[in-house]
């Protein structure tokens, strides 16, 4: 049978292609045109023909291989995108062959079965009460609920829309008021930008909240933007609160400002999509301390948790949010029904969906959450490591000290000339870097995601930074 021979194949190609990764061999990235990659993978004679098998598909991935972004090598420091646990990938095969679109629980009881275990557990890292596994107990309201999506931008949308649900109860009928705003600071997600523009309120309805030089909220100066909108006849739709930021992965004072939100009730969303993970750590927790008052948090296992793409949670306070959260109609499924366990599709945007829960399940039970927690703790641990080794350098200044695993750095005061050595380290295939702006400068950005990278690959990068600057000149003007 083709298919045996090819997945044995694959299982030793594939690790083949891991090794060559981890051990930093060949370019971290190499960016061709779609033409040449077109032509060098013979997509239309295949698409033509088929027959991707046997030697074809040897072939076939000996020319897709060079044309990855390796995540597994030690160079890769871009973005917060999971370098995937082979576990995890190992559950994304079974989840692919299986194919459980466990929305409705008859279409794959082991899958929503594990999606709802996997919620549960979640939810218990933030202390809030887990769902009952016995579907006829609604009524209580004291546990709190979720559901996995395919994506943290999928996630907040959810959380903003059972915010949404909860101001304003009749929205599905009459629609949303133009006089709801959402409180956020600058750095968060254009996820919830996204989100508003969704949900009818537009971009003007994010009301930004005021932060420090590293974006983080001052929780004392929320009060005066709360009496500002109310002057201006506006209703708070939710509070955004970033654990941690994309840009410089710093951590808002849940603390304060979750007591601020539980004076004027008001929603707080908790955007946990990258630095969520730290609930596990023994070590780093503290910096998610008050994230219980939250009444919604996203948290993407396809980031810190070594799941690869996508599978994100939304986890809400009162289940019953959730619940009412999306109220459509479907004859073909939403109707009763004999079943021992629960259909997640009243609480996502999804119809179809994967069985989420899986891949990262094969994480968790591969690593365990002890495993789960010191990749956490290593790699915040390293990222402190390079920030003290950069910030000691003359020649080089971080925006802020780091509390997660991102660090933001420049080596002189030229925006456009950190932008150029960014491209010609992804030309030359060196390192993979990403770049943000911190308020109006322009930073080098590392988010150390490979448990291969070590504080010698950060001091390797530095050098070619050096020898770069040596050679490019930057414009002192
Ligand atoms: C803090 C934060 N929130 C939300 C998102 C959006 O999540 P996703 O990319 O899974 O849609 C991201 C993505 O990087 C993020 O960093």
């Amino acid at each position: 049978m083709s298919f045996e021979k090819d997945i044995r194949f694959l299982a030793g190609s594939l690790l083949d292609y891991y090794r060559e990764s981890a051990e930093g061999k060949g370019p971290v990235l190499r960016q061709r045109s779609i033409k040449e990659i077109h032509e060098s993978l013979n997509l239309e004679a295949l698409a033509g023909s088929g027959g991707l098998s046997g030697e074809t598909l040897a072939k076939f991935m000996s020319a897709y291989y060079p044309n990855t972004t390796r995540l597994h090598h030690p160079h890769y420091l871009a973005h917060q995108v999971a370098v995937p646990h082979l576990n995890g990938a190992v559950g994304a095969l079974v989840d692919g062959f299986t194919n459980q679109p466990m929305s409705i629980y008859e279409m794959g009881p082991g899958a929503a079965a594990i999606e709802f275990f996997v919620v549960n557990w979640l939810l218990e890292k933030i202390d809030w009460v887990p769902m009952p596994t016995d579907p006829s107990v609604t009524a209580d309201s004291s546990y709190a609920g979720g559901a996995l999506t395919h994506g943290g931008s999928m996630a907040t949308l959810t959380a903003l829309v059972c915010a949404r649900s909860k101001v304003v109860p009749d929205v599905w009928e009459n629609g949303t008021p133009g006089d709801l705003v959402i409180l956020s600071p600058q750095m968060s997600h254009y996820a919830v930008a996204r989100a508003a523009g969704i949900m009818g309120l537009g971009h003007n309805a994010i009301l930004e909240v005021q932060t420090d030089k590293t974006g983080v909220v001052m929780p004392d100066k929320l009060p005066a933007v709360l009496a500002r909108l109310r002057l201006e006849g506006k209703r708070p739709l939710a509070m955004v609160a970033n654990a941690c930021s994309t840009g410089v992965g710093r951590y808002d004072p849940l603390v304060e400002i979750g007591a601020f939100c539980r004076e004027h009730d008001i929603w707080l969303h908790v955007d946990g999509a990258h630095g969520a993970g730290a609930l596990l750590s023994d070590k780093y927790r503290y910096r998610l301390e008050g994230i219980e008052t939250a009444d919604s948090v996203i948290w993407d296992m396809h980031k810190m948790m070594r799941t690869s793409g996508v599978c994100a949670a939304v986890l809400i306070k009162n289940h019953a949010h959730l619940d009412q959260a999306f109220q459509q109609e479907g004859d073909y499924i939403f109707h009763d029904k004999a079943q021992p366990g629960v259909d997640f599709i009243s609480r996502t945007l999804e119809c179809t969906k994967a069985g989420l829960g899986l891949k990262f399940f094969f994480v968790l039970a591969a690593e365990g959450e002890r495993g789960l927690a010191e990749y956490v703790d290593r790699q915040y641990d390293l990222t402190l490591a390079a920030y003290d080794y950069i910030a000691g350098l003359p020649d080089f200044q971080c925006a802020a000290k780091p509390q997660s695993n991102i660090l933001c750095f420049r080596t002189n005061h030229d925006d456009k000339w950190h932008l150029t050595l960014r491209d010609h380290l992804i030309a030359e295939g060196s390192f993979y870097l990403s770049t943000t702006a911190v308020g109006d400068i322009r930073y080098l950005r590392f988010v150390a995601m490979s448990p291969q990278t070590t504080l010698d690959d950060i001091k390797a990068l530095i050098d070619r930074i050096r020898r770069y600057a040596s050679e490019f000149q930057h414009d002192t003007g």
